[in-house]
């Protein structure tokens, strides 16, 4: 193996929720690009099997995403949808549309189409809920904008946006954490901080849907995680996997956080 690799494991907690990490290429790479990242990244990786491995990239480098990781375990994922099945919405794709391009994941509720697009706690369930609609599995993002207030604003977009889910729904959501301060800057929340946030958020979902349901959910850390930065944050029990920006355009990186999290489950079986 790749000694850049070889994943360290000394301190990794070993957690009973499956290992999940979301790759958001945000608005990165072309079709040569998706086909360069995937040439390079699956021989690193092979097919994971103890890490749910979810790329994210454009809409329009999906389709040659989803045929780059033919007969792998690597899923394919959208950035954002919108709540309508069809329409006249200009510029709009819909969940079923996504779901018939073989994806199987959604990020919905990023802070930066929060901050840019408009999205809006409300937004954001009518979106997450047709996600759950059309077959995908939402990746449901929350976080804080500056460093403090965190519960206020955890709390806030909890009720407002998540809280609206039924029983059901809600078990079939992933959350994502993501502190906007830390998101690309190279700033990573301290794992005891983000591990705080995370057990405020399955506070609120014991408050909303119950022990099983709360303890089942599974809570990704997002905000300038790095193979560097990672160990130190699986060390901490409340975080069952990340959804990674600029680290998971580099085919390198990206596969030595899917080793990490697959090593870190693999202690826990
Ligand atoms: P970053 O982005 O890893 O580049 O900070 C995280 C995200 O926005 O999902």
């Amino acid at each position: 193996m790749n000694q850049q690799l070889q994943p360290n494991t000394t301190n990794i907690m070993p957690t009973l929720r499956a290992r999940l990490i979301g790759g958001n290429w945000k608005m990165h790479k072309n079709v040569a690009g998706t086909t360069s990242f995937f040439e390079s990244f699956l021989p690193l990786v092979g097919s994971p099997k103890h890490c749910e491995t979810v790329i994210c990239p454009p809409f329009l480098d999906i389709a040659n995403a989803v045929k780059s990781t033919r007969g792998t375990n690597v899923r394919i994922g959208a950035q954002n949808l919108y709540w309508a099945n069809d329409g006249a919405f200009t510029g709009e794709v819909s969940g079923p549309m996504i779901k018939a391009s073989g994806c199987s994941w959604v990020i919905v509720g990023h802070s930066e189409r929060r901050r840019y697009f408009g999205d809006t706690d409300e937004t954001v369930l009518k979106k997450t809920i047709a996600a759950l609609e059309a077959g995908l599995t939402p990746i449901v993002c929350i976080g804080e904008r500056q460093e403090k207030n965190v519960e206020t604003v955890l709390t806030e977009q909890f009720r407002d946006g998540i809280a609206g889910l039924s029983d059901k729904q809600f078990a079939a959501i992933v959350i994502g954490y993501e502190p906007i301060w830390a998101i690309g800057a190279g700033e990573t929340a301290t794992p005891e901080v983000a591990a705080e946030a995370h057990r405020w958020i399955r506070t609120q979902a014991r408050e909303r849907f119950g022990t099983q349901a709360a303890n089942n959910v599974r809570i990704l850390y997002g905000g300038s995680v790095k193979p560097d930065n990672a160990c130190n944050l699986l060390a901490q029990s409340e975080i069952d996997g990340f959804l990674v920006g600029g680290a998971s355009l580099d085919p390198v990186s990206f596969a030595a956080l899917v080793r990490l999290l697959s090593a870190s489950q693999v202690l826990a079986e």
